[in-house]
């Protein structure tokens, strides 16, 4: 890879970047078309924000992924925010205009989207979506957007998942039937039963072997997505092909939001392959260390 002083520069940003699987996918694409672009991590305090978005664009950088905890903040610092994004109320990406604009938009509602319609979809569908945090907003809206029948948000604070439901419900006008319920195996058995698409938005399962779903909860008929990809297959996904249900990686979402960045920032065409193949090279040789 060719770098010089026309190097074009992008970059996750977050409070801690080190772990990123961003930089790797994003590379990979950038080599794969042959283009003069680089992909690196930059972290700030979040006291020092401001500071950090001007210095982005001062020293030219083009584009940035946005990552925990910075998804809401990032948006003050945007001078126009797309207008999905701002009815998510989150941004994970940002473009850095030549004008002096700083745009901000949501990718990972379609990457979300993306990755689920590859074996299922999604219209008339009843969703149990378990979590109501920042990646929790932008599916719950795409649902909205992709005309499922009925979302239900499952949260460990009740409160959170009411209010999430609510806004879903009346930014689509009520055209989708919200509901909102707490974690307990009573409750989460009552509303698998009338479910067809499972989403896990929490970190339940990152890197541990825990679940809140457990294997006799699931169905044949169902599909399971699991948001969270280190590792690859978390035990819910493992459960969920003990079955025989659909199952949709995280990892595919991150890869199909991954593409959409690209496109808003490059207008190019990234290969989805390229960007999987070393994703996982890199979760293999993370499991590897690991077990060390
Ligand atoms: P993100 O932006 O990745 O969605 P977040 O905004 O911190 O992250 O949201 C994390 C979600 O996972 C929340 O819905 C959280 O539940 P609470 O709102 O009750 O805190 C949920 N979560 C995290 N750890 C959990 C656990 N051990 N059990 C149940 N829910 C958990």
């Amino acid at each position: 890879m060719k770098i010089d002083g026309k190097t074009k520069v992008f970059a996750v940003f977050g409070q801690s970047t080190a772990h990123s699987m961003s930089p790797i996918i994003h590379n990979a694409s950038f080599r794969n078309l042959g283009i003069n672009c680089i992909f690196i991590g930059l972290s700030s305090p979040s006291d020092k924000l401001d500071i950090a978005f001007a210095g982005m664009q001062t020293l030219g950088i083009k584009g940035a992924a946005i990552i925990l905890p910075y998804k809401v903040e990032a948006m003050k610092y945007c001078t126009d925010v797309d207008l999905m994004a701002k009815q998510i109320g989150a941004i994970n990406t940002i473009c850095f205009k030549d004008d002096e604009r700083i745009i901000g938009y949501n990718t990972d509602a379609q990457g979300a989207a993306k990755a689920i319609l590859n074996v299922s979809s999604i219209k008339d569908k009843n969703i149990l979506m378990l979590g109501a945090g920042g990646a929790a907003k932008a599916i719950g809206f795409q649902m909205g957007v992709e005309k499922a029948k009925s979302l239900t948000i499952a949260n460990k604070t009740f409160e959170k998942a009411f209010e999430l439901s609510d806004q879903i419900s009346d930014i689509f006008e009520h055209r989708i039937k919200t509901f909102a319920t707490g974690i307990s195996k009573e409750e989460l058995t009552q509303t698998l039963f009338n479910t067809d698409i499972l989403i896990n938005t929490t970190s339940i399962g990152m890197n541990s072997n825990e679940t809140i779903i457990t294997a006799d909860m699931l169905r044949q008929d169902m599909v399971v997505f699991d948001i969270v990809y280190t590792p690859y297959k978390t035990r819910l996904i493992q459960d969920a092909e003990k079955v025989g249900a659909k199952i949709v990686h995280g990892a595919d979402m991150l890869i199909y939001q991954a593409m959409e960045q690209e496109r808003i920032w490059l207008r190019v065409k990234p290969s989805f392959e390229v960007m999987k193949q070393y994703l996982m090279k890199q979760l293999n040789s993370d499991i590897r260390i690991k077990s060390v």
